[in-house]
């Protein structure tokens, strides 16, 4: 292995009970969108719409992880890594979204799950990882509060037919990027917008992360139970009053906004009067049924950003500046890269009393790979995943409570509305052969986990 590929820092600094593990989510990776039942998702249909997905490019076989399961947890055994985060799709249990059972779906977890512990690789389930039910989205999606009993319902079913076997849940996957830009922006499916739409997406999240947290409670009593956030330390451009307000606006709006009420603290609207409109959403028992005691919070940390006041972007106040216009290296996303933003998001979070746990669920990042003489060199990500570690250990040993690292992601998939275009995976996929190739980022982490 190359020289610079190795750091000074190992996995048994880290102690015994770290989890490591690689994240996934069914709609990115698994195809078959049409088989065995499966009902439409969000996203089908989003994705279908001409404009929707950058290039055209179209998800319906995305890795073929449906047929290629075993293939693909192959892959993770030889990597090492010992916990295997995967998301479960809603409309292949309840094609409709609620009502009927479909059986093959079920089945169908039964064999990834039964097979991951056949590998030695312990399975952790997220309920929720954006694609909803389109059935459910015709009925208003988030914005109807009915969506609260149907994702408990829906929760109740995952718990009953999976938790014999699996001990690890999260109930949600980053509810402030799908309501943003789902229900806010447009750019996401369902492709809504307006701060009506949004601020009820908002609330039924926060309480239908609370639903499903309780089914899984009442149904698996062995379950360690979390839910998880995307979070990224913001900083303003500079230290004028303005941009340092505005700067505090964007870290509640990203990183308070749907912590907070599950941990009994309420909106954060004296930091965003806009959140105060949320009220005219709730109703008399909401307070109390905001708040769980988790056993773990996963936060999902990639980047930093750098913000600046702006008096024409409504309710906020305030815009990002791109990293790409900040002479900083950054990433196929353009994010910046920017390791410290994980040690401070460890720290932060660290901050809240009812937090018992915390676990970094999702760290990664896209680069344009290349395959040179069948092996794919990728040294930008393996600094990346080094650096972001290794600030993951600062955190550690001064104390801050982290128990696991889960990078983002296995293989190359589908980046939502950009397409196959990011890949973030420690394995290059060739989308028109479905070749796997362990980039060089992965054989390190294999090296690290040894
Ligand atoms: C999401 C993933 C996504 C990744 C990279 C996270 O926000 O959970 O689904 O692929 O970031 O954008």
């Amino acid at each position: 292995m190359d020289k610079e590929m190795h750091v000074d820092f190992s996995k048994q600094q880290f102690g015994a009970d770290f989890k490591w593990g690689v994240s996934t989510a069914a709609f990115q990776i698994e195809g078959s969108d049409n088989v065995d039942g499966k009902g439409l998702s969000i996203w089908d249909v989003f994705a279908a719409r001409r404009g929707k997905i950058k290039k055209g490019h179209q998800p319906a076989d995305a890795c073929d992880f449906y047929n290629r399961f075993k293939d693909d947890i192959a892959l993770v055994r030889e990597l090492n890594i010992s916990n295997f985060r995967f998301s479960l799709s809603w409309t292949r249990l309840l094609p409709e979204g609620s009502g009927s059972i479909n059986y093959k779906g079920v089945d169908y977890y039964n064999r990834v799950i039964d097979f991951l512990l056949e590998c030695g690789i312990t399975p952790w389930i997220t309920i929720y990882h954006w694609d909803l039910p389109h059935a459910l989205e015709l009925r208003g999606g988030w914005t109807n509060r009915d969506i609260v009993s149907w994702f408990s319902d829906y929760s109740e079913i995952c718990a009953i037919n999976f938790g014999d076997r699996v001990i690890n849940w999260m109930v949600m996957n980053e509810p402030s990027v799908f309501t943003g830009a789902g229900y806010f922006l447009g750019m996401h499916a369902p492709g809504k917008k307006g701060l009506t739409n949004y601020l009820k997406a908002i609330h039924h999240s926060t309480l239908a992360t609370v639903a499903g947290a309780q089914a899984l409670r009442a149904q698996v009593h062995e379950a360690n139970i979390g839910t998880t956030f995307s979070c990224t330390h913001i900083e303003p451009i500079n230290q004028y009053q303005n941009n340092v307000l505005a700067a505090k606006r964007v870290d509640t709006l990203l990183n308070r906004t749907f912590i907070e009420p599950i941990l009994g603290l309420g909106y954060p609207h004296s930091d965003l009067p806009v959140l105060k409109k949320i009220e005219k959403h709730m109703r008399p028992q909401d307070e109390k049924n905001m708040a769980f005691d988790f056993d773990f919070i996963g936060i999902q940390c990639y980047t930093r950003e750098i913000v600046k006041s702006s008096i024409f972007v409504p309710y906020i106040g305030a815009r990002i500046v791109k990293a790409s216009k900040r002479k900083v290296p950054f990433t196929a996303m353009n994010w910046e890269v920017y390791p410290p933003s994980i040690y401070q998001m460890i720290k932060k979070f660290n901050a809240y009393k009812g937090i018992k746990k915390l676990l970094i669920t999702e760290n990664g990042s896209a680069f344009p790979d290349v395959i040179e003489n069948g092996k794919v060199n990728d040294i930008d990500r393996t600094t990346y995943l080094q650096n972001h570690i290794g600030e993951v250990l600062k955190a550690k040993q001064e104390g801050f409570n982290v128990d696991g690292y889960f990078v983002w992601t296995l293989t190359d998939n589908f980046e939502w509305a950009e397409g196959f275009h990011p890949r973030f995976g420690l394995v290059y996929v060739d989308f028109n052969t479905q070749q796997r190739i362990i980039k060089q980022s992965g054989l390190w982490f294999k090296e690290f986990l040894k």
